[in-house]
């Protein structure tokens, strides 16, 4: 099975107005609610595309329990703890006049040592991960090493882990060696501490990398696709120009396309195929809406893959 981590899980608001005004009534027009957050992202493209996945994480209050309902609603298998502050909630703010978006961004509930405590004690509960999805910001209280101990855990029970963090939460744990990691080009500059601009710039930070024992690395360009360096090939992805809406969560589906070719025992150019496309088809949604499967499906069909 697969296993997705967020530990700040958030209820995106995703609320439209016609204008933005300081002096009057701003009248809701539409409003609409996701379970966000980046693993759950990943889990939620996994069930678009039709695979299987369980979203792990820690919930809290009112808002919380609304969260859990929008994955059972979605046919999202989850297993979150209980914790005694309220999940976040982030508002995505439209205004329909001008076509501008506002991403409002909350930092998530303390979490205290206890809870954090309980979700690692599930976790090494677990009997049947073969893949390990670690993803996104961690919540006040929860300190930035959990990933590499969670590597740890999960490299006991064999599995296949793969990591999308930033800053110190990837720093710290890289050095606990994941199977591959997906930063994008601005993560993976912060990572190797050089602005890295060309492709032969993005392969050189790769190979040094790998030589500190990291296996997979899938980086992701934005537009320009994805470069995915491992055993021994460099693969490059790049899909046909799209009408690009928002590109919130391209890099979760972009993750969930990899695993779940790779776990279905696709080989690594058409993990990076599939990865390709699930981003891409993101990419075409508005706001913090992922990708259709028949939008991944076309643009599959459609990647420019070439092996180096
Ligand atoms: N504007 C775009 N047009 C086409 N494809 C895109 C676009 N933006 C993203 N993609 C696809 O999605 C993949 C992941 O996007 P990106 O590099 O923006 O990830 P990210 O910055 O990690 O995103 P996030 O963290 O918000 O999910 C890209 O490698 C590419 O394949
Ligand atoms: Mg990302």
């Amino acid at each position: 099975m697969i296993y997705t981590v967020t530990l700040n899980p958030a209820l995106d608001r995703a609320v439209n107005v016609e204008r933005l005004m300081d002096d009057d009534t701003i009248r809701v027009i539409s409003e609409k609610h996701y379970a966000a957050g980046k693993g759950i992202d990943v889990s939620r493209v996994i069930k678009e595309l039709g695979g299987q996945s369980v979203a792990l994480g820690m919930i809290g209050g009112y808002d919380g329990l609304y969260l859990e309902g929008l994955l059972i609603n979605a046919g999202v298998m989850s297993q979150l703890i209980k914790i005694s502050c309220e999940t976040r909630t982030n508002i995505i703010l439209k205004e329909t006049a001008t076509g501008k978006q506002y991403v409002i961004s909350a930092k998530g509930p303390d979490v205290s040592p206890v809870e954090i405590g309980q979700f690692y004690n599930h976790m090494l509960s677990i009997t049947d991960m073969e893949y390990l999805i670690l993803s996104g910001s961690l919540p006040p209280g929860v300190s930035p090493n959990i990933y590499g101990q969670l590597i740890l855990a999960g490299r006991n029970k064999g599995a296949f882990i793969f990591l999308d963090a930033d800053n110190r939460a990837l720093e710290e744990s890289i050095g606990f060696l994941p199977t591959g990691i997906k930063p994008n080009i601005h993560e993976l500059s912060r990572l190797v501490g050089r602005e890295l601009k060309t492709e032969d710039e993005i392969i050189d930070a790769c190979k040094s990398l790998h030589s500190k024992g990291l296996k997979y690395i899938l980086a992701s360009r934005g537009r320009k696709g994805l470069l995915f360096s491992g055993d021994g090939m460099i693969i490059k992805a790049v899909a046909p120009p799209v009408d690009a809406e928002s590109t919130v969560g391209a890099g979760d589906s972009a993750v969930a396309g990899f695993i779940l070719a790779h776990s279905l025992g696709k080989s690594l150019p058409e993990c990076v195929r599939l990865a390709c496309a699930s981003g891409t088809a993101t990419a075409m949604t508005p706001g913090t809406e992922l990708c259709h499967r028949e939008d991944v499906e076309k643009i599959d069909t459609e990647v420019e893959l070439t092996i180096l």
